[in-house]
């Protein structure tokens, strides 16, 4: 949204933008007013850092190193995974954590190493502390994955909460990944990034930071191991990296750096190590599984701000079924709300909602809405006396209601930092799922308040209930979206516990993925924007929340065709399929680009109707093993450089290798391949990775590429399930996972394992595992046979 789209908005609810004009400037006014009074001034600052080790005390997986000004605590869990808390913290309470911590590895315990430091040798990690408190952590072999300097601290003399910094050191050569979802990358370049979620109030190019979802989150990929690194704290902050070099042989390497500053909140760490996979499985064990989608979310959806009527809803229903396009789901933005408040219906414009989703749903289409947190402050609103009669919304530090100015004008927030706050809003969607909804998408939960200059959000002052810890926004702001997200999920599983609920969300944290995904918000139109699009998606996916997508053809303005057909074609592979775009934006619809586009995006729409078997697996395979579907091409081969610099292409499970245009006017593109066999799934034409090949990307498509070897699960013409088997290289086998799971309730279907071979002249597909080699219970179809 932008200013102009707010002033429409408003006047589209009869409201002058004059007077929505004033509201915004008096609610930046208050804001500033609230926080000069309830926030202390920081004033003069006392630096600390730990000095030198006084004594040790080892306990189960480590133990607690004192030193003179600080101490620390370290585990090494059973999970694998590596804490240490500075001053006294724990892992426990955490926003992040799915459950309690794990359990300590009880063989690793603090010994004496050289110098004065201590070491904690484990299966996985042996991680060493120097006498002056700098962390390392080396691979088994003795090879330093990271080096975290001592931290330091600055107190304020008066009391409160100290700002922190942490410096640490990666190998020269390692490139960094994660820190949510940023619009540059998913190389993470020199530069500094934001922990602040934040509606940038325009529409996103590459290079905007911060965006929705930001998290304390690296993934760092070296020739000596991947590491993902954790810092368990809510608060404001800033990360700034910078790679190394290497002196190419002259002992001159310079390490890569990063330095986290954080406002307040405990410094305490989270590090996991390993080959990429075994990363985010252990990852995910820490902070949750991600929730499993219902199938029909894995089909595609269409969303617009603004269809206005429900003829218009079925305009498009019909547009989609006259020109023989799938269409799995529409989703309802603001305009359908009565005068933009949430959990309700303008019953002008959309009259018989619960018939019209019926009508969809007969024909296979669900209806998602869009829920906003913020709530009109108006008596008389039922929400609004419903959330004050539970005190439900966010005070300020002198018990005032605060208030903000959202689409419904001024509003208030709830608070969902309080378990009976969500408890409440989640019963809430009772009111949603009579009207017929099927899935929700959360949106302005950063959470945004216009204002008319500095920081559209709440004032930093505001009082939350941080799960009856207490706090105000500095801590809770980061993690508002994330509960809110709780809210929603809990509600819906109460209210249809036989039901998978589909929920997204634009702002969110680590540990999101427990109740859904979400999509890279407000991306500009524009070739840079589809880029942007795509380093969202995977960045997030190795920070754990493997299902997001854009909005295809980006928010505002019109796409030239060629940027709409290959952002569509893009959007066809990625989770989240999903076309969007604001009120004053140009068409959506396939067919409003004319017959090539409209041919060419039915091709990639059938396509994706046709994985959605292999989707469904991902999900599953996401579910248990934290694996993104999308994972950048140097998954399974992190060592390989060239790899790790490829930022254009990615995997979608472990089949096949997706190769996206993302520049105009190319019928053809350059592509890094890991090593093995690759064919064109059109073609069927083969390529030898590892290294650089050109493939053919004519209008039509994008490069799709299957691994020699891999089996996966397709819907054949009848609807039944499919195997596809590519050959593999000769005198190879190969092999693919199935999940087969028709997509709703809760049933948790076995993985299918199943194998390729070369037999005398033929390949045959027999079912893996221990019960041998069975026939599949599906029909078999073997591709890339032409050039055995
Ligand atoms: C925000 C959302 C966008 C939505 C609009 C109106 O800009 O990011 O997706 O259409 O609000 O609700």
């Amino acid at each position: 949204m932008d200013g102009r789209d707010l002033v429409r908005s408003v006047k589209a609810v009869g409201s002058a933008g004059a007077a929505q004009g004033l509201r915004t400037v008096r609610a930046a006014w208050r804001r500033r007013r609230a926080d000069a009074a309830g926030l202390p001034e920081r004033g003069a600052e006392r630096a600390r850092v730990p000095g030198p080790v006084r004594e040790v005390e080892p306990g189960p997986g480590g133990g607690v190193v004192r030193f003179a000004r600080s101490e620390l605590q370290i585990t090494v869990t059973a999970s694998g995974a590596v804490f240490w808390g500075w001053d006294g913290a724990g892992p426990e309470p955490s926003y992040a954590l799915a459950d309690r911590s794990p359990e300590a590895d009880p063989r690793a315990v603090l010994e004496p190493d050289k110098d004065g430091a201590w070491r904690v040798v484990a299966e996985r990690v042996t991680v060493i502390v120097s006498r002056h408190g700098a962390v390392e952590v080396l691979t088994p072999g003795g090879v330093l994955l990271r080096r975290d300097l001592p931290p330091r601290w600055w107190e304020p003399a008066t009391g409160g909460t100290a700002r922190w910094m942490q410096r640490s050191e990666v190998p020269a050569d390692a490139r960094f990944f994660g820190l949510g979802g940023r619009a540059s990358g998913p190389r993470l370049r020199e530069g500094t990034y934001r922990l602040w979620n934040t509606d940038p109030g325009h529409t996103f190019v590459p290079g905007d930071d911060p965006l929705y979802i930001t998290m304390p989150v690296q993934m760092v990929v070296a020739d000596a191991g991947t590491h993902l690194v954790f810092h368990d704290t809510s608060w404001d902050g800033t990360v700034t990296l910078r790679e190394g070099e290497e002196g190419a042989g002259s002992g001159h390497d310079r390490a890569g750096r990063s330095e986290l500053r954080v406002d307040g909140g405990p410094l305490r760490c989270w590090m996991v190590v390993g080959t990429p996979a075994r990363v985010l499985h252990t990852w995910a064990a820490l902070t949750g599984a991600p929730a499993l989608p219902p199938a029909w979310a894995l089909g595609h959806h269409h969303a617009r701000w603004g269809f206005g009527s429900e003829q218009e809803v079925r305009r498009i229903v019909s547009g989609y079924r006259e020109h023989d396009l799938p269409l799995d789901a529409v989703h309802l933005d603001i305009d359908h709300y009565d005068a933009h408040q949430v959990f309700t219906v303008d019953k002008e414009r959309f009259p018989k909602l619960p018939v019209l989703a019926e009508e969809l749903r007969r024909g296979g289409i669900r209806l998602v809405s869009i829920v906003d947190p913020a709530v009109r402050a108006e008596p008389g609103n039922e929400v609004y006396d419903g959330g004050t009669a539970e005190d439900a919304f966010v005070r300020d530090a002198a018990g005032r209601t605060v208030e903000g100015v959202v689409w419904a004008g001024e509003s208030v927030y709830p608070d969902f930092t309080r378990a009976q706050v969500r408890e409440w809003w989640g019963g809430l969607y009772e009111e949603r799922l009579a009207q017929g909804f099927a899935g929700f998408w959360h949106d302005m939960n950063e959470p945004t308040s216009f204002t008319a200059f500095g920081e559209n959000t709440l004032p930093r002052s505001a009082r939350h209930d941080l799960d009856g810890r207490g706090g105000d926004h500095r801590e809770a702001h980061n993690v508002y979206a994330l509960c809110m997200a709780r809210a929603g999920y809990e509600g819906l599983r109460r209210l249809v516990p036989e039901e998978r609920p589909f929920l997204f969300s634009r702002s969110g944290w680590v540990g999101m993925q427990r109740y859904g995904g979400t999509w890279s918000g407000d991306v500009a139109t524009g070739w840079p924007g589809l880029r942007a699009s795509l380093s969202l998606v995977m960045g997030l996916g190795l920070c754990g929340v493997p299902y997001s997508g854009p909005d295809v053809g980006g928010f505002d303005g019109s796409p030239s065709p060629e940027l709409y057909l290959r952002w569509f074609q893009l959007g066809a592979y990625l989770p989240l399929f999903r076309t969007h775009a604001s009120l004053r934006a140009g068409r959506r619809e396939p067919w409003e680009f004319g017959g090539e586009v409209l041919a060419h995006a039915r091709v990639a729409l059938v396509g994706r109707r046709r994985l959605l078997p292999y989707f469904m697996t991902l999900a599953h395979l996401a579910r248990r093993t934290g694996a993104p579907y999308v994972r950048p091409v140097w998954w399974g081969a992190p060592e390989d450089r060239a790899l790790r610099d490829c930022e254009d292409a990615f995997l979608l499970g472990d089949s096949l290798l997706v190769a996206p245009v993302l520049d105009p006017g190319a019928d053809r593109r350059a592509v890094q391949l890991p090593r093995g066999r690759w064919y064109d799934t059109v073609t069927e034409e083969v390529y030898e990775g590892p290294g650089q090949v050109l493939v053919e990307a004519p209008l039509s498509r994008i490069p799709v590429l299957a691994r020699a070897g891999a089996v996966l699960p397709v819907r054949g013409s009848d609807g039944g399930l499919e195997l596809e088997a590519w050959a593999p290289d000769h005198g190879r086998t190969g092999g693919g996972l199935v999940v087969a799971d028709a997509g709703e309730g809760w049933d948790e279907p076995e993985v299918e394992r199943y194998v390729t071979r070369w037999k005398k002249r033929q390949v045959v597909v027999k079912r893996g595992g221990h019960d041998g080699r069975g026939e599949p219970p599906y029909p078999v179809r073997v591709r890339g046979l032409a050039r055995p």
